[in-house]
């Protein structure tokens, strides 16, 4: 994609830091973040951002990528998309192989497609889960319609 290299740099690291919290114990995010009503699985990002932000991380788009991306923000930019649809296309993932192969590889070109191509997914997945929906994923979505 030629991104310029502090992009790039941003992509990265929003990346490597993302989950590094995911797998602390429940009162340590609960603790981090002071959310005491928040399901479990929610905390790991905004602790993460929280911490990286009290070690002297600055760039606000790789905070808010962080601290968004189980639920998407419609307030993101290009760091937090693209760690959203890293996180969704990794080949790592069991399901719907040859879909994500498919859509990561249209990345460099339809950046903005595949973004909400991964939104609609994700937000699809939840609901025939019945999940819940926060309020950020319904706005997002409504962004990008
Ligand atoms: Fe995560």
């Amino acid at each position: 994609m030629r991104l310029p290299a502090d992009e790039a740099r941003a992509w990265i690291d929003a990346g490597m830091w993302h989950d590094a919290l995911r797998d602390a114990p429940e009162d340590q995010l609960r603790e981090i973040t002071g959310d005491r009503t928040s399901p479990g699985g929610m905390l790991h990002g905004p602790a993460a951002a929280i911490r990286l932000g009290k070690d002297g991380e600055k760039r606000r788009d790789v905070l808010d990528a962080i601290r968004y991306h189980t639920i998407g923000s419609p307030e993101w930019g290009r760091t937090g998309r693209a760690l959203y649809m890293a996180d969704y296309l990794e080949p790592g993932r069991k399901f719907l192989h040859e879909d994500r192969l498919f859509l990561a590889a249209q990345v460099p070109h339809s950046f903005d497609e595949v973004f909400r191509q991964v939104v609609r997914f994700r937000l699809d997945w939840s609901v025939r889960e019945g999940n819940h929906i926060f309020p950020e994923t319904v706005a997002l979505w409504n962004s990008l319609r």
